[in-house]
């Protein structure tokens, strides 16, 4: 193999199966997504009320292939002009994480060219960029998840510093379990934004956790809060407890991200995950912003929840700054993001 140069040109697959969307990519430069196939398992997970990793796994194995194929030919372009195989390493579920890496190192190996091992929380920071290239840092990075709600100071490619993290419960988490609470359906993060759209976020004073207390986060209480109300008042509606959660959840978390923001004198705040998806989220990180003179980096809403061309742009980076990953680096379920300090 020659040394691959990386720059503009370089045209780099992304794979990414850590949890429940099978997914490939081609992102051109780091940046310029040419072509990006998902293929989600929510409605086979969906009876579960949550995923089921044996499931999961074995639903990668069959779509991965054509997921990876379709994502060629909606490209145009031929295998010869894929430069670099970029695939989730971790964190994830193990069996689903080592169908994805197989597959990118197979392919690697056939076409003779480098695999790169992202780490998907790493991935997740780099949705926003996609959409906006020219993100100037410091910036404070907001990461909610199904399994993650971190503060990170981003000080440049590569180089985070953890700022604060939930001490329990994902925000992603306490959504799902608060929806299949109200039996909202599955997933609960879209569920209980929906419902919110039909309730009042003031008819119900949930706990704010820790709120002027640092930068961790505390979600589990909010979560028994809200089902030991319920409890009490049986013929509440599910449309002002789901809008009431939401509140205090993106209150808790606008009110962090703000203060954080202001104390690395960020230039702005970039959502990440999941969770940024959120309607009430969106719309108030976007209003602190504003208010604060700083920029709102907010990707789509599929941008946010897990596809491959955030792998592939996380890929290009990690391919520029420290080269290709050796062939026997395996699948990590709890692999970390590198911070510094
Ligand atoms: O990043 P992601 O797709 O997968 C993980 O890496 O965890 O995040 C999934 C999480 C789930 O908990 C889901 O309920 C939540 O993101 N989510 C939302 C919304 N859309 C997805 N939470 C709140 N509001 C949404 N609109
Ligand atoms: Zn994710």
């Amino acid at each position: 193999m020659t040394e691959l140069v990386v720059d503009e040109s370089t045209l780099v697959l992304g794979i990414e199966t850590s949890c429940d969307e099978t997914a490939a990519a081609l992102v051109l430069g780091g940046f310029d997504v040419v072509s990006n196939v998902v293929s989600t398992q929510v409605d086979l997970h969906s009876d579960f009320g949550g995923v089921v990793p044996e499931i999961a796994s074995r639903a990668h194995l069959d779509v991965l292939n054509p997921v990876i194929a379709r994502t060629i030919v909606e490209a145009g372009i031929d295998d010869e002009r894929i430069d670099a195989v970029a695939c989730t390493v971790g964190p994830g579920l193990i069996g689903a994480l080592l169908v994805g890496v197989s597959a990118a190192k197979s392919l690697a190996m056939a076409w003779d060219v480098p695999f790169v091992g992202v780490n998907h929380m790493e991935a997740h920071l780099y949705a926003a960029s996609l959409e906006d290239p020219t993100l100037e840092f410091p910036l404070l990075v907001m990461l909610v998840s199904g399994g993650h709600t971190m503060l990170i100071e981003m000080q440049g490619h590569g180089r985070y510093r953890l700022v604060g993290q939930t001490i329990d419960d994902a925000a992603g988490e306490a959504f799902d379990k608060v929806a299949r609470f109200l039996d909202l359906g599955y997933p609960g993060g879209p569920a209980i934004d929906l419902a919110a759209l039909d309730g009042d976020p003031e008819a119900i004073r949930f706990p704010r956790a820790m709120m002027d207390d640092g930068y961790d986060f505390s979600f589990s209480g909010l979560k028994t809060s809200v089902m030991n109300y319920v409890r009490k008042h049986p013929d509440v509606s599910s449309e002002d407890v789901a809008a009431s959660f939401q509140a205090a959840v993106v209150d808790v978390l606008v009110t962090k991200a703000r203060r954080a923001a202001a104390d690395i004198g960020a230039t702005g705040i970039v959502l990440g995950g999941g969770v940024a998806a959120n309607s009430l989220l969106r719309e108030q990180v976007l209003d602190v912003c504003g208010r604060d003179g700083i920029q709102g980096f907010l990707p789509s809403r599929s941008m946010c929840t897990d596809n491959a061309a955030m792998i592939a742009a996380a890929g290009w980076h990690r391919l520029r700054s420290d080269g290709p990953t050796p062939l026997d680096v395996g699948a990590t379920p709890n692999l970390r993001l590198p911070f510094i300090d």
